[in-house]
């Protein structure tokens, strides 16, 4: 796996929500932006989840493991490990997932988890990273795609959009800027690990032809941008 070229690439999206970012890995999926990747199932863990239609507009199979019915979470981890393999799944997006992982699920995908969060981590992790940096009045946020360990959005970072949170603005818009970046950020990352590009090796990750980011945002920005 490690920084190998993969032809085919089999993901499995686990969801529990309104899965706007699972739109954006199935529309880049469509238009084979993947790098080799494809989406061979999308798990939700919620049975109403608005994320299970889109994949089911996709014609990809949405597969629901309602987590209420399990005794424990080792034994909803099993349960989508099954369908995950049934699948031949080999990298694991989470997009929007709402539940912890067992150590025993980690360990079935090492280094094949990835996470979006919308902030800039390691700030603001855990529910509502917008709604924190509202809080904290942070003038630049954004979202953070990582590897998955064992701690809550604490795996190696991959990639940031940085966001700028205008004074005064509530978290609605700021949560809609974010939004609008994940769903830029996210597909492409996924693109880089099925392509080989990116890859976790031990707790650092390592890259292989990628562009070096130039510039800086400043927010709010300065009057004299030019100097
Ligand atoms: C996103 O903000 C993502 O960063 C977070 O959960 C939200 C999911 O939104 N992990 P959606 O279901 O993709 O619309």
């Amino acid at each position: 796996m490690k920084g190998e070229d993969l032809t085919e690439t089999p993901i499995g999206v686990l969801v529990s929500g309104s899965g706007t970012n699972l739109q954006a890995l199935l529309d880049a999926d469509r238009q084979h932006l993947l790098g080799g990747g494809t989406i061979k199932v999308v798990v939700s863990n919620r049975p109403k989840a608005q994320a299970i239609e889109r994949a089911g507009r996709a014609n990809v199979p949405a597969v629901v493991i309602n987590h209420k019915k399990f005794p424990d979470r080792e034994s909803f981890d099993r349960e989508m490990i099954r369908v995950l393999e049934e699948h031949g799944v080999s990298l694991v997006v989470l997009a929007g997932f709402m539940r912890l992982l067992t150590p025993m699920f980690l360990s079935r995908f090492p280094g094949r988890i990835v996470n979006i969060h919308p902030a800039l981590l390691p700030s603001f992790p855990g529910v509502d990273g917008q709604g924190q940096a509202v809080s904290h009045g942070v003038r630049i946020s954004g979202c953070t795609v990582h590897f998955v360990n064992a701690g809550v959005d604490a795996g190696p970072v991959i990639a940031q959009a940085a966001v700028p949170h205008l004074p005064d603005e509530g978290r609605e818009p700021l949560q809609q800027r974010i939004l609008a970046q994940e769903h830029r950020l996210f597909p492409e990352v996924i693109r880089w690990i099925c392509e080989g590009r990116v890859w976790l090796d031990g707790d650092r990750v390592r890259y292989r032809n990628l562009q070096a980011a130039e510039g800086a945002l400043v927010s709010p920005p300065l009057d004299f941008d030019s100097r």
